[in-house]
């Protein structure tokens, strides 16, 4: 494969931080919306454990398999997107030891054909990160709220808006860079904190419901393009409303076919010709 020269690697995404120009990321499972999202000039495609909610309908990413994650990762890596893939690691999978994350963050790259993999958390993780990086993967980094901390945090909380709790989001963030990290989700926590983080570590911070303080913004491709008529977080901008439309071109496929008016002349004859 022959690399395009725009492919968005973590030193391009480095140098957007640098000159301050700001970075965009989606959250993307397949290759359809993988290669719409390259097309249209996306920087990082983030293959989301948020596909346990999303694809699944399930409450929460708890549940969500390293077997799933690497098949939708390499979904989205057959569009060969100019964006940068990079891979969620689903809950238990990197918490047991560092070889355990090491094995298999090893696997997504190999079986998945991702460029980087996301680990939430801070320095409970630190030993984690450590062992990846050390095997050449890319780590982005994922501070705040963490969903797959969703029982040990009580809930879909906003983080960081006690002093101590923001202190340590900060530390973690400048020690994850230290470690190597090459980037950083700030999910859901003060506008200012994030603003904080961003002006003190010099890796890109991609932040959803964190602010416009943030290096670069990451939404789910569903939700922005509103492919879902169920409750969306108030953060997201709707920037389509394909549930509508869908359902509208849905309705008329319907109407179609009960009136006789599809197949018409036209399709027939394309059927014919093939035949
Ligand atoms: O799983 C996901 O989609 C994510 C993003 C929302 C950051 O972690």
């Amino acid at each position: 494969m022959r690399r395009h020269e725009n492919k968005q690697t973590i030193i391009t995404l480095k140098k957007k931080k640098k000159t301050g120009e700001k970075i965009s990321a989606i959250t993307a499972y397949d290759y359809p919306t993988a290669k719409v999202s390259s097309d249209a000039g996306i920087d990082i495609i983030l293959v989301g454990d948020s596909l346990g909610m999303v694809l699944q309908g399930a409450p929460d990413t708890m549940k969500v398999t390293v077997e799933e994650m690497i098949y939708h990762t390499r979904l989205v890596s057959n569009a060969e997107p100019i964006s940068m893939v990079v891979a969620d690691m689903p809950f238990g999978c990197y918490h047991v030891s560092p070889q355990q994350a090491v094995e298999n963050a090893i696997r997504f790259v190999k079986e998945g054909g991702a460029e980087g993999v996301k680990l939430e958390g801070g320095r409970k993780r630190f030993a984690a990160i450590d062992a990846i990086i050390n095997a050449e993967i890319p780590v982005m980094g994922h501070l705040g709220l963490t969903p797959q901390s969703l029982h040990a945090l009580g809930g879909f909380k906003m983080q960081g808006k006690v002093k101590e709790k923001a202190d340590e989001i900060l530390e973690d963030a400048i020690e994850l860079e230290k470690r190597g990290v090459f980037a950083i989700v700030l999910e859901s926590m003060p506008d200012e904190l994030a603003g904080r983080i961003s002006e003190a570590i010099s890796i890109p911070t991609i932040g959803i419901g964190a602010g416009k303080n943030c290096d670069g913004q990451v939404l789910v491709f569903h939700d922005m393009v509103g492919f879902t008529d169920a409750y969306i977080p108030k953060f997201v901008r709707k920037y389509a409303n394909l549930y509508s439309t869908i359902h509208d071109a849905l309705r008329n496929y319907i109407d179609d076919i009960r009136s006789g008016n599809f197949p018409g002349d036209e399709e027939s004859f394309h059927i014919k010709k093939q035949l």
